[in-house]
């Protein structure tokens, strides 16, 4: 079943068939049907060799009336195929079984193209290589590559599935240091130029980054301690982004002297925490220690030096919240 399901997947673009109009009660053909047909009349009303005369071009090429199922098609037949079994087993004669399939597959079918499970099954079902097809062909229509572009974009597909299979793309150059100290999460876009320097002390990994996350051109992201970025978070380009700095400087006992070279003053290091949905503007800098709490915004060139809480909007050097969302009345208001 799950096979057939991604040969479907492979088959999507064949749907040009017919499906031969057939009077089935009138002929009766189900008497002399057997077992495969009888499913095949129940649900699309037409036996394999109906469907094969009236689709010349397809049967040519090999192809039967359930290579070109629907998803939610096959899910049914299969459902149909267990229930068959049984009727059989009770001694249930043809034309009864026919009724009780027929029924069966038009309530299974209705219900299934209704709540359109189908989307549901193409995203599990999809095989890594159908998913790179499909990131493709997403990519290539919705932002109208040239060709040359579209060429590119193969390119940075292909090397992407090399470098992080769980990766939707990465643009390159791409530059990662301390790869094995990094969770690249899954379904993670990049653009070009982009920065991950990941350290670790214990071991550990110290770069986590959640589901989807798409992070722009030129990023910077420094991690020694923590940096933790959540799911659905987008961040634009020439964003900075660090748990560290060289020394401290708070005024206080681990306070750093200038008259040490910079390159060698111990590292400062405080956890960053960028929660689901957060979107990030161009140009931001987000400092150690700071958590931007979920769904937040963060205004573009805006230096981020204390928390941000969640369903905000912040702006400037440093970030402060201007407006907050109201769920109640769904808009943002100023504070
Ligand atoms: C933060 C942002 C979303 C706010 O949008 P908005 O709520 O529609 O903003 P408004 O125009 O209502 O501005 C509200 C106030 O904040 C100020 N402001 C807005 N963005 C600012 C920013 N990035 N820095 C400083 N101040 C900003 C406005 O001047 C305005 O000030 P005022 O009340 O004194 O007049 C938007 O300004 C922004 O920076 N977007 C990021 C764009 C970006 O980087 N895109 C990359 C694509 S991934």
């Amino acid at each position: 079943m799950l096979s057939k399901v991604n040969y479907t997947l492979h088959t999507d673009a064949i749907k040009d068939f017919v499906i031969p109009k057939i009077d089935v009660e009138q002929q009766k053909l189900y008497v002399y049907a057997d077992e495969a047909d009888l499913l095949n009349l129940a649900l699309w009303k037409c036996t394999a060799k109906q469907w094969r005369e009236a689709n010349i071009n397809h049967a040519q090429k090999g192809l039967n009336i359930r290579d070109v199922a629907s998803i939610n098609e096959l899910v049914v037949l299969s459902n149909m195929e267990s229930f068959n079994v049984e009727l059989l087993k009770r001694g249930i004669d043809k034309s009864k079984r026919y009724a009780y399939l027929s029924e069966m597959a038009q309530n299974q079918l209705t219900r299934l193209n209704a709540i359109d499970a189908e989307k549901g099954f193409r995203a599990i079902e999809t095989t890594p290589r159908v998913k790179v097809l499909n990131n493709f062909k997403r990519m290539a229509i919705k932002n109208k590559y040239s060709i040359f572009q579209k060429i590119r974009l193969a390119y940075f597909l292909m090397r992407t599935k090399l470098l992080c299979r769980r990766a939707r793309i990465i643009r390159f150059p791409f530059e990662i240091r301390g790869k094995e100290y990094i969770d690249l999460g899954t379904d993670l876009t990049t653009g070009v130029g982009c920065r991950l320097e990941a350290f670790s002390e214990t071991g550990e990994k110290t770069m986590h980054f959640g589901n989807n996350v798409q992070i722009n051109d030129y990023v910077h992201i420094c991690s020694m301690q923590n940096v933790t970025i959540g799911n659905n978070v987008l961040i634009a380009g020439k964003v900075y982004i660090s748990d560290n700095s060289h020394g401290s400087y708070k005024g206080d006992e681990f306070d750093t002297s200038p008259e040490i070279e910079p390159i060698k003053r111990a590292y400062y290091k405080n956890p960053v925490v960028i929660e689901d949905n957060v979107w990030i503007g161009e140009g931001v800098v987000i400092l150690p220690g700071v958590t931007l709490g979920k769904g937040c915004i963060v205004g573009a060139n805006s230096v981020v030096s204390k928390s941000i809480p969640p369903n905000v909007i912040a702006v400037g050097t440093p970030a402060k919240p201007i407006k907050r969302f109201n769920f109640e009345i769904q808009k943002w208001a100023k504070i």
